[in-house]
């Protein structure tokens, strides 16, 4: 009879959601090697924790991590919480003998994800980072692509992932904006997933030269800061001013308007690098909050010896492929709808017939449906911790050479 697997989550905001619908879905679509139970969702607040609960589906809510982690009820702890808890609870949890599922940026330092990776191997559990976009099926389709060879030998990957939450200079402070709890900006947060991508479909880095800007220094601080629920310090608060203008007629002239607490911002808002792989690939990268226009553009092209292939979130059931082997006057990108039952196209034989889009939420339920046949087995599922680590170490490579005005190896 197939074992059962009872799920300990930590952290209930933007990736709770997420992960919750997919510990819920991955059953229901998936031929799971175990069974799930969502045993206890836990968050800081204990009214809020009981509310998301009842919400997202959870037996029990809890509101101390440890007693989560360390608890005989669990077997996996999957944790959605800022970066600067993943250390202290993937540790904690391998320790405890529980198989873990962690967000990205795995960690705040290589320090740390070096930790990680050693608790979880001494363990002998199951480790995974959630890099969900490995398991977008025209992600997948363009690995197996490449390993089929069907673009030769890799030249160049660009990749660029742009976003424009932060163009406004009025948008607030949050922890993604503070350095104590998120490690860098878009750097850790975007940037890794180009650079796990990059890993992924091309191979390791050798080299990096980066550039890093933040164009907007400080922020008002939130009113109410429902998100900002760790313990991490706040930022320093500041008290700022706006300028009026000066020919405001007396009489004109509105109430002095209050002061705007205003916070430092200590993230980079866009890291750009370029690197060379082991591979001989040449890489450029780009990650900004600051494209207007541009929501969740996650987007890259590799050039190869045969053909390219192109890919952009924002129509992410399509893989574009330029074959250098069709005949010259049809040459050019075609349109790969990723989308075909019946093994053909990774991932969708289990969702609906060829054409029947699918959308963010599915790689989550891909990525956990792939972890949980994993533990059943105890057997490794990429991208491990050791991805993570590794990752990680390109991050602060790239961090390394923005401050250095240098070239620094990986
Ligand atoms: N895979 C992706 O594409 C993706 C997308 C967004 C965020 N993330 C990652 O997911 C993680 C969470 O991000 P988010 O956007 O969901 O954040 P969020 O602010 O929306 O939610 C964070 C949650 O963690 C809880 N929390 C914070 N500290 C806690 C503690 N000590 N104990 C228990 N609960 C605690 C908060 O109460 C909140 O419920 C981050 O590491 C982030 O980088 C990944």
């Amino acid at each position: 009879m197939a074992k059962t697997l009872r799920v300990g989550m930590i952290g209930h905001g933007f990736m709770g959601k997420a992960h919750s619908n997919a510990w819920r879905q991955a059953p229901f679509f998936f031929p799971l090697k175990a069974k799930l139970e969502m045993h206890t969702l836990c968050g800081r607040n204990t009214a809020a924790v009981q509310t998301a609960r009842a919400q997202l589906g959870w037996q029990v809510a809890a509101s101390d991590w440890r007693e989560v982690v360390e608890s005989p009820l669990i077997d996996v702890i999957d944790i959605a919480t800022p970066n600067d808890s993943h250390a202290q609870i993937a540790v904690a949890a391998a320790r405890a003998g529980k198989h873990v599922l962690c967000e990205k940026p795995l960690a705040l330092t290589v320090k740390e994800a070096e930790a990680m990776l050693a608790a979880a191997q001494r363990a002998k559990v199951v480790h995974m980072v959630c890099h969900n976009y490995r398991r977008v099926p025209a992600i997948a389709q363009a690995k197996k692509l490449i390993a089929d060879g069907a673009i030769g030998q890799i030249y160049h990957y660009y990749a660029r992932y742009a976003q424009d939450w932060l163009v406004d200079p009025e948008a607030p402070i949050w922890w993604k904006l503070q350095k104590g709890i998120s490690g860098s900006g878009a750097h850790g947060d975007i940037n890794v997933h180009l650079i796990d991508l990059a890993r992924y479909l091309v191979g390791e880095f050798k080299e990096v030269c980066g550039m890093m800007n933040t164009f907007v220094k400080e922020r008002p601080l939130p009113d109410a800061a429902p998100l900002q629920q760790n313990p991490a310090p706040k930022p320093a608060a500041k008290t700022v001013t706006h300028p009026k203008p000066a020919a405001t007629p007396a009489s004109l002239s509105p109430a002095a308007a209050p002061a705007t607490p205003m916070g430092k911002v200590t993230v980079d808002d866009a890291a750009l690098f370029i690197g060379r792989f082991e591979c001989g690939a040449l890489a450029n990268l780009e990650a900004t909050r600051y494209a207007s226009g541009r929501k969740n553009h996650m987007s890259l092209e590799i050039n190869g010896a045969k053909g390219s292939l192109c890919f952009d979130f924002e129509h992410m059931n399509w893989l574009k492929f330029c074959d250098r082997a069709s005949l010259p006057d049809r040459q050019g990108f075609r349109d790969i709808l990723v989308t075909q039952p019946g093994g053909v196209h990774p991932f969708t034989g289990q969702w609906w017939w060829a054409g029947h889009l699918l959308g963010y939420e599915h790689t989550f339920i891909h990525t956990i449906a792939d972890f949980v046949n994993a533990c059943a087995d105890g057997k490794p599922v990429q991208p491990t911790f050791e991805d993570g680590l590794r990752n990680q170490r390109v991050l602060e490579a790239v961090e390394e050479s923005a401050k250095t005005r240098g070239w620094v190896k990986v």
